[in-house]
């Protein structure tokens, strides 16, 4: 149905907005649409994952010159590399507040595996619990339950955590939770607990904290403040792929002591002072928390881009970022048939993050996803966002619901999954791409919808009877 010919790199009209647009690559990249036309993508899945800063894929390119192995090399490229890692450490350490004197900077590939790792480091004794909240994506939910028991805080009607039930339940298992294991933003409705106060009350309950900062991380200034601070945060998880560095680095940070006190998880070279046949002796935190040879790119890239949202300050962001969400909450409120779960309150921005997520009632979250995109050029994500307790809880599926729509799971359909569609803001997004939003929602909520579109049960999405995607090829072959 589209003939497309060469695919091309334009960019569409010059928006008003805020500075760092400018740094993004692929911004403004136009997508086909529907109707045979190409529009500029309106990337507001960011959510999920972000595209590169220009100062990322500069760092990267630059590192790639003098890249080589790092740690065990003798040449000068080797020693560069090293050199170039280390202060990629210092720059994350510095964007979060944290001492390398007793903190330790450990590079994993993303937050899922920053969390496992605590999970499997965390010295649980039978007994020992873990405090999280329903709200939590699984990375921070399943590598819990595999290690000792999990208790949930609960929710107020909004989506946002319910802290008087997180306070009750660390009162009443004092000394049993070892750990409170917290979003500081939920990936499904932005919503952000209480990150430092909820670290007083567990170090006062005598349990440690750890804050999965993967949304958290390029929305907001984060401080896990000195040891001896009741407010301090223990642990941190992050992932370079949300924070604008797309190069498969992410960190997890806590007290250096605490990784020193036991045996790795994950064992090999560099993880060790001397091996024999009959003894190992492990080396500090954090190289003994990095087996084999590590990610030097993915490290430089994450500190490129922490650098750039630093220069651009992050109150900007902050404030550039609630702007946005509140046009948003305003004109999505007004469409017919849009419903917007989580907190709605467009003068309610301080513990939110712009992270909006909606059904239009009766219709399909994955088609009104699909048509957003074929006919807006508007990516959004759709589904449970790796969080399907929260997503349940918050469309009040019952549980007789819950065992019909499981069934059909097991029978491999998803086609009738629970959900709704997501739509979520990075730093250079724009107001007139939230209008775009609203305006092509509004088309959609009245029943102007070009195509034709058809459930895949396997899969769940949706696609437009006779559109054909051929044209891939025409935008990057290997
Ligand atoms: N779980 C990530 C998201 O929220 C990928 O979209």
């Amino acid at each position: 149905m589209n003939k497309m010919p060469n695919a091309p790199i334009t960019s569409g009209p010059p928006n008003s907005n805020h500075p760092l647009r400018d740094e993004i690559v692929g911004v403004d990249r136009q997508v086909p649409l529907l109707d045979g036309s190409w529009a500029p993508y309106i990337n507001l899945d960011n959510a999920a994952s972000t595209p590169p800063f220009r100062r990322v894929r500069e760092k990267v390119d630059e590192a790639m010159e003098v890249y080589a192995s790092i740690h065990r090399g003798a040449g000068f490229k080797s020693l560069l590399s090293t050199h170039l890692y280390d202060k990629a450490r210092q720059v994350v350490a510095d964007f979060v507040g944290a001492d390398q004197a007793t903190q330790c900077v450990i590079f994993v590939k993303n937050a899922t595996e920053a969390i496992n790792k605590l999970a499997n480091r965390f010295p649980f004794q039978p007994g020992d619990l873990v405090l999280t909240s329903m709200m939590e994506h699984h990375s921070n939910d399943l590598p819990w339950r595999a290690r000792c028991k999990v208790l949930y805080a609960g929710l107020l009607p909004d989506g946002s955590l319910d802290v008087d039930d997180l306070t009750t339940k660390l009162r009443q298992n004092a000394g049993k939770i070892k750990l409170v294991a917290i979003t500081g933003a939920s990936n499904v409705t932005g919503t952000m607990p209480p990150i430092y106060e909820i670290a007083e009350l567990a170090h006062q309950y005598g349990a440690r904290i750890l804050v999965d900062c993967a949304q958290l991380l390029p929305h907001r200034p984060i401080d896990m403040g000195p040891s001896d601070s009741p407010r301090h945060l223990d642990f941190i998880a992050f992932s370079a792929h949300k924070v604008y560095a797309p190069f498969g680095s992410g960190g997890l940070i806590g007290p250096k002591d605490f990784f020193e006190e036991q045996a790795p998880d994950y064992v090999g070279g560099g993880t060790v002072e001397i091996v024999t046949l009959d003894e190992v002796q492990w080396t500090q935190a954090p190289e003994r928390d990095e087996a084999g040879s590590p990610n030097v790119i993915g490290a430089v890239a994450l500190a490129a881009a922490l650098q750039q949202l630093n220069e651009a300050g992050m109150d900007a962001l902050v404030e550039h970022e609630k702007a946005l969400t509140r046009e948003a909450l305003e004109l999505l409120q007004d469409i017919p048939g849009v419903r917007l779960f989580g907190p709605t309150d467009p003068n309610r921005l301080d513990d939110r993050l712009g992270v909006i997520p909606f059904e239009l009632v009766g219709m399909p979250h994955a088609k009104l996803a699909a048509i957003m995109s074929y006919e807006g050029g508007i990516g959004l994500r759709n589904g449970c966002f790796c969080a399907h307790p929260y997503v349940l809880h918050l469309l009040n599926v019952s549980n007789d619901e819950y065992l019909s729509y499981r069934a059909r799971v097991l029978d491999h359909d998803r086609s009738h999954l629970p959900g709704f569609v997501r739509a979520s803001f990075g730093c250079y997004n724009t107001l007139e791409e939230v209008h775009q939003l609203a305006d092509t929602l509004k088309r959609v909520s009245s029943g102007e919808v070009q195509g034709d579109y058809l459930p895949d049960r396997g899969s769940g999405s949706y696609y437009p009877r006779g559109f054909e995607m051929q044209q891939m090829d025409a935008f990057f072959t290997f």
